[in-house]
């Protein structure tokens, strides 16, 4: 595993100079202390950044890229409409024409991310699959007073991790829950471009309002709706491996806000050891989140060899699911 975050850092009384917020509120709502921007003008993408991180991830495993038999990347920020960012990966590590598939699930990416090359591995189809979580939010928000109750939440950076085959049935992922619910897609959306609003209309209309193409969010109901389907979906998972709550040696949330993860926390009563989070310092980084935390967390000696390590994650779709890993 590898992860990447870009130098900048922006604290919450940099954000107050821009609009009108201020530390007390991002801190008693949400736990975020500051978050990693990439600097405006620079080349930094998504792509780019997941490339960092995944060359990282791909020495530690011990492989090379050609290695490499298949690439998942999971982004709500791509560099380009189309193509996704994958097939970036595949040329900017220079590997051999192996596939790339993008996943467009937003917070839930980097689970679903896992899944699918969880069932690719599993299947027999490949052996060591490249998974990659990368946003790039800061070039897509709202800075002004408008947007403040989204902006102050998202964060840049990209983690990625390289899965293998084993042999020993006990040990990897053992098993992975994925929903969604697309009767709230609207709850949580960036609607613009795209082929419902017609580029050349947004174009001719030239219209300093249109607040389309910032990301929207129902904050209160994203917020009431997570707390319930992580929780769900933690259970969901922990029940079809026969084990408790009490199994969980290391459950890293998606890090949407510090106060839902506490709230989990303190609904399955684990012990601070037992859940990471690190928004605090890098907001919400959507797909990216997870696999920075996990890695952080795995750095910092906290994941053993045969812990249980439980991922969650809830976000816009809705889109939710959850990872059971032997480690
Ligand atoms: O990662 C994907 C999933 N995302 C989530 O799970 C996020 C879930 N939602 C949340 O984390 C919280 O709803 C937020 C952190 C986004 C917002 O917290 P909240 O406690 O739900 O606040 P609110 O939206 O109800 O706003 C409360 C007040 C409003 O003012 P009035 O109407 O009470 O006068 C807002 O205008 O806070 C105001 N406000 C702000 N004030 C200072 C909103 N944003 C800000 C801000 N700074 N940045």
């Amino acid at each position: 595993m590898g992860y990447f975050v870009p130098d900048n850092v922006v604290t919450n009384d940099d954000l107050s100079k821009m609009m009108d917020t201020n530390d007390a509120w991002i801190q008693e709502r949400t736990g975020i202390k500051e978050r990693r921007w990439i600097e405006k003008g620079s080349s930094e993408t998504s792509s780019s950044m997941g490339a960092k991180a995944a060359r990282i991830a791909i020495e530690r495993s011990g492989l090379t890229k050609d290695d490499i038999d298949f690439i998942v990347f999971a982004t709500l920020s791509p560099d380009m409409y189309f193509p996704g960012c994958g097939v970036q990966i595949q040329d900017i590590l220079d590997m051999p024409t192996i596939g790339a598939l993008d996943v467009r699930n937003q917070c839930s990416g980097f689970v679903y991310a896992m899944s699918v090359a969880d069932q690719f591995i599993k299947t027999g189809m490949y052996k060591n699959v490249l998974v990659i979580g990368a946003e790039f939010h800061s070039g897509g928000l709202d800075l002004t007073t408008r947007g403040r109750g989204v902006s102050v939440i998202f964060g840049d950076g990209a983690g990625a991790a390289v899965l293998s085959r084993t042999e020993d049935n006990n040990k990897g992922i053992l098993s992975t829950h994925l929903h969604s619910e697309g009767k709230h897609a609207r709850e949580l959306v960036v609607e613009a471009p795209s082929i419902a609003h017609w580029v050349p209309q947004i174009l001719e209309d030239n219209d300093p309002d249109d607040e389309s193409y910032y990301p929207y969010m129902n904050g209160t109901f994203v917020f009431k709706n997570a707390v319930v389907r992580f929780s769900e979906v933690i259970m969901e998972g922990i029940k079809a491996n026969n084990l408790e709550v009490s199994d969980i040696d290391m459950l890293i949330p998606h890090q949407a806000n510090l106060r839902i993860s506490q709230f989990i926390q303190k609904k399955f009563q684990l012990r601070d050891d037992q859940v990471y989070n690190n928004i605090m310092k890098y907001g919400n980084t959507t797909a990216a989140s997870i696999i920075i935390a996990l890695t952080e967390a795995w750095e910092k000696g906290k994941i053993k060899e045969n812990d249980l390590v439980v991922l969650a994650a809830f976000g816009s779709g809705f889109t939710w699911g959850s990872v059971i890993i032997r480690w």
